[in-house]
């Protein structure tokens, strides 16, 4: 069977792969604590879950226009304005079946074949992939904790040739849990416009912000920005959605209008009965109530977690103001050995961690092999738990 090249050159996702692993350990009745969610550890709230039975009910059922309803259009629209101080109009907005999908198609839409798109590491482990999907050629810029792990002005500059044609910003970052502020986009975007150069802004876990962090989408730090900016959010991890699958972009009408028709054949509209229960949740007062309850209860484990884990020999925490990750250089235990094996990198790390019963990702797949990434989405006990093995696998490292 002859693969096409595209599709060969595609890896498969490494997290998934690890938490397959741990679940089948579980399942064989071994203990095992899981760092690895990529999802809150919440249920999507009652009144979201009453809107889409509502919409069963009256049989909502049926397909929607490709770019999605109307009405969920606006109310995006209404958040994009409230909460964002972005104009844009409803056209100007296209609903998918999640960020991920989002993310795809608008690379799709603007990438040339062999153009450059710079993606700035740690990164998602999704956009290399994408990138290579779409005919793009990924231009990888390391990042490390002494810029808290933010690509500098100097470094996009260096990266920027005549073949780039966007970046790929991820505020506030899978898996280094770093979020820009004001300044450092307004920095960034100096470059972006004497450059000429697309971004690609994956805003997915805006609403996940500590220490007072201010969200800023760089979209709307001026009109060039706006012009040139595609908004990728969704509602999976602020609402606890995730399997909703409900994701949207916010970009100028020309991008809007090529994304909605390339979807148009790809996955058509996203579920109604999701968008239909979107509309509800992003207008309702009871979203920002659950977000603040939910938010809270993430703060106390980030703050736990980053805590004690920095206590742990050999682990260099950088400490997370956004999304639910702690990235953790563990890279001072290379070359020691645990049951007679070797410790060469973070997979290795990942493997042997995971026979002391603890189940978390290796930085490799996110473009950085010294460290190790830990989902706080666990109850506190289990964190307690987690620490207390991973303590005790370091102590018993040769
Ligand atoms: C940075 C980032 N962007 C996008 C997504 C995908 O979101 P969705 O579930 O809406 O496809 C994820 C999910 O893990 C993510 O971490």
């Amino acid at each position: 069977m002859n693969l096409s090249k595209r599709v060969s050159e595609i890896s498969p996702s490494l997290t998934l792969e690890i938490s397959a692993k741990a679940k089948k350990m579980k399942a064989e009745g071994i203990s095992v604590v899981g760092f690895t969610a990529g999802e809150p550890d919440f249920n999507t709230p009652d009144y979201i879950i009453e809107s889409a039975k509502k919409a069963l009910d009256i049989g909502f059922t049926k397909y929607t226009p490709a770019s999605g309803m109307q009405e969920l259009k606006e109310a995006i629209a209404n958040k994009l304005k409230r909460e964002n101080g972005l104009d844009y109009a409803p056209n100007q907005i296209v609903i998918s079946s999640g960020a991920k999908s989002s993310l795809f198609h608008s690379i799709a839409s603007i990438v040339e074949e062999g153009e450059e798109v710079v993606i700035p590491s740690p990164y998602w482990l999704t956009y290399p992939e994408l990138v290579k999907l779409a005919g793009g050629i990924c231009v990888y810029v390391q990042t490390d904790d002494k810029t808290g792990y933010k690509i500098t002005p100097e470094q996009l500059e260096k990266a920027i040739t005549d073949k780039t044609k966007c970046i790929i910003l991820n505020s506030p970052n899978n898996p280094t849990g770093a979020v820009y502020s004001r300044e450092e986009l307004v920095a960034l975007l100096k470059v972006i416009e004497s450059k000429n150069i697309w971004v690609i802004s994956d805003e997915i876990y805006e609403k996940l912000v500590y220490d007072g962090e201010e969200f800023v989408s760089i979209a709307s730090l001026s009109e060039y920005a706006k012009e040139h900016t595609i908004v990728v959010n969704g509602l999976s991890k602020a609402y606890s959605m995730t399997g909703w699958r409900i994701g949207y972009i916010a970009a100028p009408t020309e991008i809007a209008k090529a994304v909605s028709s390339m979807q148009s054949h790809t996955t058509s509209n996203a579920c109604s009965i999701a968008q239909y229960a979107s509309v509800e949740a992003l207008n309702s007062k009871k979203g920002e109530e659950f977000i603040a309850s939910m938010l809270k209860a993430l703060d106390e484990r980030r703050k736990y977690l980053y805590e004690n884990a920095s206590k742990i020999a050999g682990f260099k925490c950088a400490e997370p103001k956004g999304a639910f990750y702690l990235f953790v250089d563990v890279s001072a235990h290379f070359g020691k050995s645990f049951e007679g094996e070797v410790i060469t990198g973070s997979l290795k790390f990942a493997d042997l961690a995971l026979r002391k019963g603890v189940a978390l990702i290796p930085g490799v797949a996110f473009g950085d092999d010294n460290s190790i990434r830990l989902s706080y989405t666990v109850s506190m006990d289990d964190i307690k738990e987690g620490l207390k093995r991973l303590s005790e696998f370091v102590s018993e490292l040769k």
